[in-house]
């Protein structure tokens, strides 16, 4: 792989009291293409634009999928990545789904290290903050045809990160429009979910929620997930998450909760779970708490959640007996170093470079 390391870091200018995420980019970026059936040209350069015809298969049809991970610290400034090959397999099977080339692991796992590694300094240094990495991979061939495309970039591009949501989340339950169906791509990391998102999720903004709680395209009476986490309930002294399928991404960080919570002795079921259910159980007072979780937002809990025009609260319990708040801590002591990691979920980057 060739390494173009910069001249001129920005690192002076970032001001990591003040991380809006998304709006900072790391000095570097990788980039590897995909030719004539092979993979070639791996490179990391300093962070900058591309040049793409304006007739790649990306612009018109769509192809294009992502991946979301994070880097931490610890208190004595080593590295870890979380889980990074859980992201490298999700990546391929939405590359499969969209019929795109794999991206092999080495390509993935050393343009990653290597990418993390030169850019250390950007990864923040307090609890609960991280440098989110971005790996994608995008049809590059320049031909109006709706079809696969022969060529292919994949890149990797890195933004330093804090807490995604600032408060409790107000949730709706979404009865008109739907993010996947039975044998789409729900389940991938395929752009164009965001993108068909967004309309649906502007409307409820407007009337003041923060994220849809999405529901099954056909009778929207099966919980699936909100915004961009899987979605856990706390009923009856158990951890309830729709099971993932074809509709649902299966999130890392859900997988990891599941494990943490099974570890610390909690009933956890991965089920069915439909809107009725939960909203019995908010009338009912058997659901303590609702929460989301994922990369980016990593745990957020619901303080309401809107159904068929009406809002039901749930319960203002102190963050001392949460449960969402408990396996936030958790996670984030494995994710930072400050606990053991029975799991082996955390890899340590040496410093190679
Ligand atoms: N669901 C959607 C639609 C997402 O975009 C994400 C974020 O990546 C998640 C769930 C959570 O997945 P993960 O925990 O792997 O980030
Ligand atoms: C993630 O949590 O990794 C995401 O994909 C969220 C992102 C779309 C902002």
């Amino acid at each position: 792989m060739k390494i173009e390391t910069t001249l001129h870091s920005r690192i002076r200018t970032m001001d990591f009291d003040n991380i809006i995420f998304g709006n900072h980019y790391s000095d570097h970026m990788f980039c590897s293409e995909f030719k004539h059936g092979k993979w070639m040209n791996s490179i990391i350069k300093p962070f900058g634009n591309i040049i793409l015809s304006p007739i790649s298969l990306v612009f018109h049809y769509g192809q294009a999928v992502f991946e979301g991970m994070k880097a931490y610290k610890d208190k004595k400034e080593e590295v870890f990545l979380f889980r990074p090959k859980e992201n490298f397999k999700r990546i391929n099977r939405s590359a499969i789904r969209l019929e795109m080339p794999s991206i092999p692991e080495n390509i993935f796992m050393n343009g990653l290290i290597k990418l993390i590694d030169i850019d250390r300094n950007w990864i923040p240094k307090n609890y609960g903050q991280s440098l989110y990495i971005r790996p994608f991979l995008i049809a590059t061939k320049g031909v109006l045809s709706a079809k696969p495309s022969e060529e292919y970039m994949f890149m990797i591009i890195s933004t330093p990160a804090d807490s995604y949501y600032k408060h409790p989340l107000k949730i709706k339950i979404e009865e008109k429009y739907s993010r996947s169906s039975l044998g789409g791509v729900g389940f991938t990391k395929a752009a164009g979910n965001y993108a068909s998102s967004f309309y649906p999720t502007r409307l409820a903004n407007e009337k003041g929620f923060d994220q849809v709680l999405w529901t099954d395209s056909s009778t929207h009476s099966k919980i699936e997930e909100s915004g961009t986490m899987n979605v856990f309930f706390w009923l009856k002294n158990k951890l309830i998450t729709p099971k993932a399928n074809d509709n649902i991404l299966s999130g890392i960080t859900c997988k990891s909760i599941i494990s943490l919570a099974k570890e610390e002795g909690f009933y956890v079921e991965e089920r069915e779970l439909s809107v009725l259910e939960i909203i019995e159980g908010i009338q009912t007072g058997i659901l303590k708490e609702a929460f989301g979780c994922g990369t980016a937002a990593v745990i957020n809990y619901f303080k309401l959640i809107s159904y068929k025009g009406t809002n039901f609260y749930l319960p203002n319990l102190p963050e001392k007996e949460r449960i969402s708040i408990f396996l936030k801590k958790k996670l984030l002591d494995i994710q930072h170093n400050l606990s053991v990691d029975p799991f082996g979920w955390r890899i340590k980057l040496k410093k190679i470079l």
